[in-house]
């Protein structure tokens, strides 16, 4: 089972809205043209560079974000999963993968498949996010822990698969699959969002929090609830939180 079986919807309405913070300068920073989109989640991106007045088509593994991105992209989407990719060489000018490279099984099969399906020349566009805690998080992990939460076993790579969630390890995983970085940096974003919707997003089971929170007892769940909600209410104006996020950056030539 995929970890994200079932969160697309919860997914949609809470962290997408934090992953599009860095739609702008994915678009700005690849060529215009044919465009790829890999792990498409909600398709926002994929709608962008259409909107923009690129062919893009959009690939997700999972069958509800499928589903999300066809509703929103007027080009092609197809459930497709790295490290296969149902295209020839070089197809695409530009091909990007928003915050995907950092939840696959094999991040560097993944990103030499990214490259095949790169034009000579075309650019691959990545992000994930970098290892520390950010303040999203850090309000969650408080709150789990004064409500008792019990932490799931770690479910991070085996070492010869793993990459350092930084600039420089994902610029490493760039040069590992031939591609020349061309940008690599940090992206800080702001991100603006209801308290209630980064609750429900958890509550709805998205990543690590989310999956951790739904293997608690009701009363364990509960109370996190209210401990998140008693730590986010003096930070938040009419229900709203800005939080600060840091996401790794790198463009790199085919
Ligand atoms: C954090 S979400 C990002 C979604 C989207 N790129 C965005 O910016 O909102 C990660 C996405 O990658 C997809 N994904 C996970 N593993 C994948 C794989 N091996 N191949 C393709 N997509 C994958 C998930 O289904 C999910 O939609």
């Amino acid at each position: 089972m995929s970890t994200w079986d079932g969160v697309a919807e919860a997914y949609r309405r809470s962290f997408a809205t934090m992953c599009e913070g860095t739609v702008p300068r994915l678009l700005s920073d690849t060529p215009e043209g044919h465009h790829l989109d890999v792990g498409s989640g909600t398709g926002a991106l994929a709608a962008a560079a259409a909107a923009r007045g690129r062919t893009v088509a959009a690939v997700d593994a999972d069958p509800q974000m499928v589903a999300l991105s066809s509703d929103l992209s007027p080009g092609a989407v197809l459930r497709a999963a790295l490290p296969d990719l149902p295209f020839g060489d070089g197809a695409f000018d530009a091909v990007t993968a928003n915050f995907v490279v950092n939840h696959v099984a094999d991040p560097r099969a993944a990103v030499s498949e990214l490259a095949r399906v790169t034009r000579p020349g075309g650019r691959v566009a990545l992000t994930i996010w970098t290892s520390g805690t950010p303040q999203w998080a850090r309000l969650v992990a408080d709150a789990f822990s004064a409500a008792g939460v019990v932490s799931l076993p770690g479910q991070r790579l085996s070492p010869e698969l793993d990459f350092a969630r930084s600039v420089e390890g994902l610029r490493g995983l760039a040069s590992s699959a031939d591609l020349a970085p061309v940008v690599a940096t940090e992206l800080r974003m702001p991100w603006t969002i209801a308290r209630e919707a980064l609750w429900r997003g958890i509550a709805g089971g998205v990543g690590v929090a989310g999956r951790t929170l739904l293997a608690q007892t009701p009363g364990v769940r509960a109370a996190a609830e209210a401990r998140f909600r008693e730590a986010t209410e003096p930070l938040s104006v009419d229900g709203v939180l800005t939080l600060q996020t840091s996401a790794a950056y790198v463009v790199a030539e085919a």
